[in-house]
């Protein structure tokens, strides 16, 4: 088992990857302070894992919150659902929430701990290698609104992230490749020497090779624990791991939140950055097909809905948290390994993206 340290002074706390973790009780209740446990799951998730985890938590009152599986039931409805449980129970202040899930679940499950009481404890157990290596690390937590995602949240730290390689199994292909386009964005932003591991390594991960998984976990959770000790709350570096996601949360609004997953539509938004980086004279022609190859080879879309128009690209992409009066800001490479902060965008030259990039 590796154990890495997300370094924020009191509020440090550590990260667990390796296999069979799920079994390891001791991992989890020694960050349990209290009787009171609530364990925060979906209907996918709980035939497959919910077990394992009461069966540690014998010693424990423990509660269950069993959600719809879905990104369009990440939302303040959904979150009542476990004040509702929580309440119901009479737990105190000094509950645990245990979020056992992929990015949705942890990140309803770390929002309904944010704020019941104005904070309880609360546990990251992610089950999707997009969870792993990005949603469970670092306290963003929060639900989507119908104008915009992950509009309404809170940053709110765990006291613990279990990182279990063995529930990849369970993974259907299309997930473990949405995951896939996380991992690679640590390459692009901050880290050449692993994208060309990446590069070289594509194929074993496709395959699932263990020591594959564990080390691409390893490594994008070392990028991002380092990010988010520097800037937890996204005042500066920390927005660089946006990279392609304005495009990508405009691509997943425009569509209805489920129909292209998080990380597919990050892997078309990244794509559709580094298009436009080319066009500020930062990338060549080579680097952005390297990158567009890089998405091909893990199965991930790179190419805009066509019903998505400029105008309607434009108007969603209003809807950011990075935007200052009313001003898109992105993030670009300035070569694959280095982005940029939030910067002001020309519209001229966005409205070329959105217009021509992977357009007929
Ligand atoms: P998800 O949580 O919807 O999980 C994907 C699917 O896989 C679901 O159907 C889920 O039930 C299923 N699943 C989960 N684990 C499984 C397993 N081990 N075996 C079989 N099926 C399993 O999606 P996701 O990709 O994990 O997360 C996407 C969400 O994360 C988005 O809402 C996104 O906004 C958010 N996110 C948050 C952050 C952050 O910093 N907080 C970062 C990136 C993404
Ligand atoms: N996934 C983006 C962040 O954690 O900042």
């Amino acid at each position: 088992m590796k154990k890495l340290l997300v370094e924020l002074g009191n509020r440090s706390y550590p990260i667990y990857i390796g296999s069979g973790l799920l079994n390891q009780s001791e991992l989890y209740t020694q960050h349990i302070k209290a009787k009171q446990v609530v364990v925060v799951t979906n209907t996918t998730i709980a035939p497959l894992y919910l077990n394992t985890i009461l069966k540690n938590l014998q010693s424990f009152d423990v509660e269950t919150v069993i959600l719809p599986d879905g990104e369009q039931f990440k939302t303040l409805e959904y979150v009542t659902h476990i004040f509702d449980k929580l309440l119901a129970s009479k737990f105190s202040r000094n509950a645990t929430l245990i979020a056992l899930g992929g990015g949705v679940i942890g990140d309803m499950g770390g929002f309904a701990a944010a704020c019941y009481q104005r904070g309880i404890a609360f546990l990251q157990i992610p089950t999707t290698l997009l969870a792993q290596v990005d949603s469970s690390v670092g306290g963003k937590t929060g639900v989507n609104h119908p104008l915009g995602k992950n509009m309404i949240g809170a940053f709110y730290q765990p006291q613990c992230v279990i990182a279990d390689a063995d529930v990849l199994d369970t993974l259907d292909d299309r997930q473990l490749s949405a995951g896939l386009a996380e991992v690679i964005k640590y390459g692009l932003i901050r880290d050449f020497e692993f994208f060309e591991w990446l590069e070289n390594n594509i194929n074993a991960l496709l395959l699932r090779d263990k020591q594959a998984l564990s080390f691409a976990i390893e490594r994008s959770c070392l990028n991002k624990a380092w990010i988010v000790a520097e800037d937890e709350t996204e005042t500066g570096i920390r927005a660089t791991l946006n990279l392609g996601h304005t495009f990508g949360h405009a691509i997943e609004t425009g569509a209805g939140y489920g129909t292209y997953l998080h990380g597919e539509a990050v892997a078309i938004g990244t794509c559709q950055a580094a298009d436009l980086s080319r066009r500020k004279g930062w990338l060549n022609d080579a680097d952005v097909e390297r990158i567009i190859e890089l998405f091909k080879k893990c199965n991930l879309p790179t190419y805009p809905p066509e019903h998505i128009d400029s105008d309607r690209f434009l108007e969603l992409m209003a809807v950011d948290k990075k935007n200052v009066d009313g001003q898109i800001r992105l993030i670009l490479l300035t070569k694959i390994g280095a982005a940029t902060l939030p910067i002001d965008i020309d519209r001229k030259l966005l409205e070329q993206t959105l217009k021509t990039y992977g357009r007929k």
